[in-house]
């Protein structure tokens, strides 16, 4: 296992992340953070505790990555407890990959009437993508490598290291800021 994104380096990033959203929500009102359970739990909480703007939380589980058995095919599994229809929505990823849990549930919120609705994403693996996902505060770009730690999984272990890193063994560059 290798470090691909330093606990430092997370920090860092996370704030800019919040410091951009709290520019860009300071004359809204309560913005509605949605994150997808489970791998966003612990760069949520990170970036939340650094937003100064009014906040309201809840979250959606989507079928599990391992268990995907159609391509592109996305189940939801707990939906969101308050009602999104009229509401300034902030989603809150760990990761995109394919682009089809994102898009899924995007299309699910505007459906619904939020009154905008953008995307916060840790890691965007843009040369796995099979659909189109904007994102609206990225993380990093990372390559199309399985990685771990900081809320992400291999069969539920690894999500508490406080760092991101690469299962395998091949070498990784260090993404740059996005
Ligand atoms: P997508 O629908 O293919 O974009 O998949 C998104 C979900 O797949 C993420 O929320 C993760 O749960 C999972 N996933 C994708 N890539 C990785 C990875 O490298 N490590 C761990 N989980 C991943």
């Amino acid at each position: 296992m290798r470090v691909l994104v330093t606990q430092e380096a997370l920090e860092r990033r996370v704030a800019d992340l919040a410091a951009e959203i709290n520019r860009d929500y300071a004359d809204s009102g309560t913005l509605l953070c949605i994150g997808v359970l489970k791998g966003s739990v612990f760069f949520m909480v990170d970036l939340l505790k650094k937003l100064t703007i009014p906040v309201a939380i809840d979250f959606f589980q989507t079928s599990s990555y391992g268990s995907r058995t159609t391509p592109g095919e996305v189940r939801i599994r707990k939906d969101v407890d308050i009602g999104v229809r009229g509401r300034d929505v902030l989603l809150i990823e760990d990761i995109v990959d394919t682009g089809h849990t994102l898009n899924t549930i995007l299309g699910l919120l505007r459906f619904r009437g939020a009154r905008s609705v953008k995307l916060c994403a840790l890691l965007d693996k843009q040369e796995a993508r099979e659909v189109a996902v904007q994102i609206d505060y990225s993380g990093f770009a990372i390559e199309n490598l399985f990685v771990v730690g900081y809320g992400l999984d291999f069969d539920e272990h690894y999500r508490n290291l406080p760092y991101i890193a690469v299962l395998e063994e091949e070498a990784a560059s260090v993404p740059s800021p996005s």
